[in-house]
């Protein structure tokens, strides 16, 4: 998760790791996990005192939600904090797979400014048409940003918003072929995988970009490198992956792709806000049996 976050919750209740404890788990009485380490069927097996599960971060996909919600455990996240830092950076990743920054760089510092290369002219980023693929609360938040730029926004979730001026799109191929950047920010998880398939990526078009800042579950990635390398998409910019920490060679060898490494909410502000709501739910939980951001 966090080194501060394990630290405090060490210093404030008897908060060992799951791994450190031997044998008997039946005293745990709440989880609080980290990403990629959600509560399983099996480990909720060997937990039969668990109350309530606490996820560092929103997506929490990595839980049994389904078994949790059969067994009355509930499950709580951390909402909003990191909107503004997750917005950001798919800001970010936009600009910089349509202007080639991250490529430009590796061009100037491969001497090639010096030896008389002209870097290639790229796409404009202001005016542009961007696809929101889960108008929520990261993704209007990256919406507001972009109308800063004068783009021209649209959208598709599977429910239509009458509180936003977006145009709404009937599905992800329709939105895909009605934009120049497809902007991935759904959930994770068996309803969304694969959303973003051969078919979308064929709608977006050779001069299309992707951005995914959601869950690599949702971007089927064999499609993702087949279509780049078929320029059947221009470029793309990903913050996540189909099996995290590894990224296929297909991708790093490319110099239209821009990644990072599931990085949006990391900065110093918004890990210790997500921290400080963990702390929140379980100090809540173990108060009043309630927790403060409970999932839907
Ligand atoms: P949210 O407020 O729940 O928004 C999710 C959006 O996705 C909603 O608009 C929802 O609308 C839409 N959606 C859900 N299922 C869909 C489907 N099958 N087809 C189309 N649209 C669908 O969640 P959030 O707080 O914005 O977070 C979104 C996700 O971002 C998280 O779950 C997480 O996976 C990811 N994330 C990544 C990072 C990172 O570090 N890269 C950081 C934070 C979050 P409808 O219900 O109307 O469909
Ligand atoms: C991770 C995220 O939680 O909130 C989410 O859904 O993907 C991130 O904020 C973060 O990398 C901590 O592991």
């Amino acid at each position: 998760m966090m080194p501060e976050l394990e630290h405090d919750l060490r210093e404030r209740y008897d908060a060992p790791l799951l791994t450190e404890v031997d044998g008997d788990l039946s005293g745990v009485e709440l989880a609080v996990v980290g990403y990629g380490n959600g509560v399983t069927a099996d480990l909720m097996d060997r937990l039969p005192g668990l109350k309530a599960i606490v996820n560092f971060g929103v997506g929490y996909e990595a839980n049994d939600v389904a078994e949790a919600r059969r067994r009355g455990i509930p499950i709580a996240n951390t909402p909003d904090v990191l909107n503004d830092c997750v917005a950001d950076v798919a800001v970010g990743l936009i600009i910089d797979v349509m202007r080639g920054l991250s490529a430009s760089d590796r061009f100037l510092r491969q001497g090639r400014w010096a030896a008389g290369q002209d870097f290639p002219l790229m796409r404009r980023v202001s005016g542009a048409r961007i696809g929101i693929l889960g108008l929520g609360r990261i993704g209007t938040a990256i919406a507001r940003r972009l109308e800063g730029f004068e783009t021209e926004i649209s959208y598709h979730s599977r429910n239509r918003r009458d509180d936003v001026p977006f145009a709404y799109a009937a599905s992800p191929r329709e939105l895909a072929a009605g934009c120049d950047v497809l902007v991935v920010v759904t959930p994770g998880g068996p309803a969304t995988r694969g959303l973003v398939d051969a078919e979308v990526l064929t709608a977006l078009g050779p001069d299309g970009f992707l951005v995914n800042v959601a869950r690599g579950s949702v971007v089927d990635e064999d499609a993702l490198v087949d279509a780049l390398e078929e320029g059947r998409i221009a470029g793309a910019g990903l913050d996540v992956y189909a099996d995290e920490p590894r990224v296929p060679e297909a991708l790093t060898r490319r110099d239209d792709v821009v990644l990072l490494p599931h990085v949006a909410s990391g900065t110093v502000e918004t890990r210790r806000a997500m921290a400080d709501l963990v702390l929140d739910n379980v100090e809540r939980f173990l108060a009043d049996g309630t927790l403060v951001t409970p999932i839907d």
